[in-house]
């Protein structure tokens, strides 16, 4: 862990010092988002030291031409890239000619803070100029959650000893690059730059595909409350526009310059209105004014914390944590489109392309089902089923027939776009995550309807790809499935991983579940549905019961645990204690070849699936093969701890899964894997919620009933979190001597407490002792 350098509130996070090391760092960690759009908190004022600038919009991407050293056959042509989009929040400041650049000019009382519950980002200093002059600023930003095209900045300028003239240049900037570009090119191409007093709109295209951008911006002046009227200079070039404004200001008064900006994007407009929606945005928000926007944004923060919050008493950096992992959730995806998804750095990094992943259905999806209405979570079905004539046709190209589905490891628009042979053709266990978010979807929301209009369709196809991808082995008579990798990317073309080929038979077996639920219930819905996919029900559901029946899941009969897959027990086992320090993350210093030969794990991966399948297996049976495997585990990618706290939690082992919480929680705030700088673990603080509410709430679900067995960890007083539970929201306690829910709806609800069934009325509480 890098030295701590933000303070711990519970609601905040505050740099309390200037340090241009940490800017990078704090330029993810502050970075704002309503859904629609995200901005890494980059300075509005030209600053010429280290930064990576970011300012995304959702959806938009740049398909780059794939580069590899050794091409294979069923690469896909290209990666898609998230784009480093406008700058929309450009303002330089000039004082007497010299330009504030906090790189320049001396800096003293720094503070940046993020209010996470009213979703804004604050800035202030005081700044000297080789003249000896000195101003203070306070610039504050937010990108409205309730207009969701709508970023507005409020920044002011206080001239602290001298009375002169201070510049301000707003401006719009779309000549842009991307950190990360495989050929070193500019992914935007110029369309067209309108500029007049206060205003100016800036329209771009990506150079492929023809996705459109347009950024608005309007601005005005204000001296205490008076508006100042302005002659600014315009200024445009290809990609740029600004105005210059020459303030004559004096000493002690302070001059804010209130910019709002309005983005829009071809995938909502029609090119032609871009531009003019884009500065419609802008204009509406000037009119209605910086306040009431604020108010506005504010109140839509406090409505999502009011089914969502998490209270830790006792343990002020958890709380802060918690918060800070729910916040950046709730900014990166809004479930109001269902083209969007959400990238494991959601916006604020170029990394991993911005993409979707599995991470999605296996950890997001948990998250926003319990915190949100059940059209959030539907909507990331959607995205699925929207996907899944390409995910047919990836699977037709790698050789597959008849309707086989495979998803894609990473995707934008449904293609593969993940080029490394081990993941692209072989971790084909993210299709069963999909297969189960559509279960997990339903047992949790009872919207059985799903089923018959998307949901099977896709469970059909994945199903027939699994029912493909395994084969016969005359040696062990059994299904088997080769040249996979699991979860645990540090093995590679393994045979029979069990976490996949339990996904796979799970899946074939729920599929006929549907399939009986649909003929009972929707004859004529599953008629048509036959038809469309040219099911051949008996042949093809004989096949997979006998897979079901046959498949091999590799089981060490003395020790009585799951094998992650064959020939596991070859290895030299060993605890990752027994690793120096200076040997981890051993991605970092250890050859592939000596990873691959190991027993380490990079992530959960037999694990993975008895979390998915808790209710299948008995406490021994989790102890057991979490004692196998949780010492070999060395969690290098951040969605692992969150599976090992639930478990840990569930069978008694409080202390272990405090201590991997703790690695989830403040992975980011505390840099733990020195790469925030790069941006934010976005997909696993959904992890960080489910070991909170999953593992030490307890929470579960079977049977589609809801039941909690809760274990808080020592250190807190107690733990509240709320949650959605189908028409109720609950607000559930734990303290050390009781378990208490409150229902804070109009709906009652049932749920169990160490598997006693319990109801609870409309808008009441009861109280239950831990001990009962
Ligand atoms: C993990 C994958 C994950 C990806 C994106 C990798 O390090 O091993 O499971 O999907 O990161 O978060």
């Amino acid at each position: 862990m890098e030295k701590r350098y933000l303070e711990i509130d519970e609601w905040k996070i505050v740099e309390k010092e200037w340090n241009p090391d940490n800017h990078m760092k704090s330029e993810s960690i502050f970075s704002i988002g309503n859904g629609r759009m995200g901005q890494r908190a980059n300075f509005e004022e030209n600053y010429s030291g280290k930064t990576l600038q970011g300012s995304y919009v959702a959806g938009v991407y740049y398909p780059d031409k794939t580069k590899v050293g050794w091409w294979k056959n069923g690469y896909p042509e290209y990666f898609a890239k998230v784009l480093n989009s406008v700058n929309w929040i450009g303002m330089d400041v000039k004082v007497e000619g010299e330009s504030l650049d906090l790189n320049t000019c001396k800096v003293s009382e720094f503070t940046r803070e993020l209010d996470m519950q009213h979703g804004l980002l604050t800035r202030s200093f005081e700044a000297e100029f080789s003249t000896g002059k000195r101003i203070r600023v306070e610039a504050q930003r937010f990108l409205s959650l309730v207009a969701d095209e709508v970023g507005a900045i409020s920044y002011s300028i206080t001239p602290l000893n001298f009375v002169g003239t201070i510049t301000v240049v707003p401006y719009l900037d779309f000549d842009v690059e991307n950190h990360d570009a495989n050929w070193e090119e500019k992914f935007w191409a110029p369309v067209e730059e309108k500029v007049a007093a206060q205003k100016g709109t800036v329209t771009a295209k990506t150079k492929k595909l023809d996705f459109h951008v347009s950024a608005a911006m309007r601005f005005e002046v204000y001296e205490g409350g008076n508006h100042i009227t302005l002659y600014p200079e315009t200024e445009k070039r290809e990609k740029f526009v600004s105005n210059t404004v020459d303030l004559k200001v004096e000493q002690g008064k302070t001059y804010t310059i209130y910019k709002y900006a309005g983005i829009t994007s071809s995938m909502n407009y029609a090119v032609a209105t871009l531009s003019t929606t884009a500065d419609e945005r802008a204009s509406t928000a000037m009119r209605r004014g910086y306040s009431t926007l604020l108010e506005e944004h504010k109140n839509a923060w406090l409505e999502k914390w009011s089914t969502a919050d998490i209270v830790i008493d006792g343990d002020p950096a958890a709380q802060q944590a918690i918060r800070f992992n729910i916040f950046h959730l709730f900014q990166t995806f809004t479930g109001v489109d269902p083209r969007l998804n959400i990238g494991p750095k959601g916006f604020t990094g170029e990394k991993y392309g911005g993409s979707t992943y599995w991470d999605t259905e296996a950890y997001c999806l948990p998250f926003y089902l319990s915190t949100t209405g059940p059209e959030v979570a539907r909507n990331l079905l959607i995205y699925r089923y929207k996907h899944l004539n390409k995910a047919i046709e990836n699977a037709q190209k790698l050789g597959f027939t008849n309707g086989a589905a495979l998803y894609p490891m990473v995707t934008m628009n449904g293609e593969e776009c993940h080029n490394e042979w081990e993941i692209t053709f072989e971790e084909i266990h993210r299709n069963g995550a999909i297969a189960y978010a559509i279960y997990n979807y339903v047992r949790q929301t009872l919207d059985r309807e799903y089923l018959q209009e998307y949901g099977f369709e896709v469970l059909l196809g994945i199903s027939r790809f699994w029912a493909q991808r395994v084969n016969w082995s005359e040696a062990k008579g059994k299904f088997v499935m080769l040249g996979v990798t699991g979860p645990n990317e540090y093995e590679n073309n393994i045979n029979n991983n069990f976490y996949t080929n339990k996904m796979a038979i799970w899946t074939m077996g729920y599929t006929l579940e549907v399939i009986e639920y649909l003929k009972a219930n929707h004859a004529d819905k599953y008629e048509a549905l036959v038809a469309k996919t040219n099911f051949d029900e008996s042949t093809e559901t004989a096949h997979w019961s006998n897979v079901i029946e046959k498949i091999e899941l590799p089981f060490d009969e003395k020790r009585e645990v799951y094998l992650q897959q064959d020939g596991f027990l070859d290895k030299e086992l060993r605890s990752a204690d027994s690793l120096d320090d200076s040997e981890r993350p051993i991605n970092q210093h250890w050859s592939w070849d000596r990873i691959l030969r190991s027993c380490f794990i990079k992530q959960a991966d037999v694990l993975q699936g008895l979390y998915f399948f808790e209710h299948e297996y008995d406490l021994d049976t989790l102890k057991r093969n979490f004692d196998f495997y949780e010492p070999m585990t060395v969690h290098e990618s951040s969605l692992s701890p969150c599976v090992h706290v639930i478990l840990a939690s569930r069978i008694g082992y409080g202390e272990k899964a405090y201590e991997l919480y703790l690695r989830t929680s403040r992975l980011d705030i505390d840099d733990y894997n020195r790469e925030v700088h790069e941006g934010l673990h976005i997909t696993s603080m959904a992890g960080t919620w489910m070991s909170v509410v999953q593992g030490f709430g307890g929470m579960k679900i079977v049977d589609e009933k809801l039941h909690f067995e809760p274990l808080l960890p020592e250190g807190w007083n107690s733990l509240n979190f709320t949650i959605r539970w189908r028409d109720a929201v609950l607000k559930v306690t734990i303290d050390g001597d009781n378990f208490s829910v409150e229902n804070v709806s109009e709906a009652s609800a049932e749920f169990y407490f160490k598997n006693e069934a319990h109801t609870i009325s409309a808008n009441s509480s009861t109280s239950i002792a831990l001990s009962a």
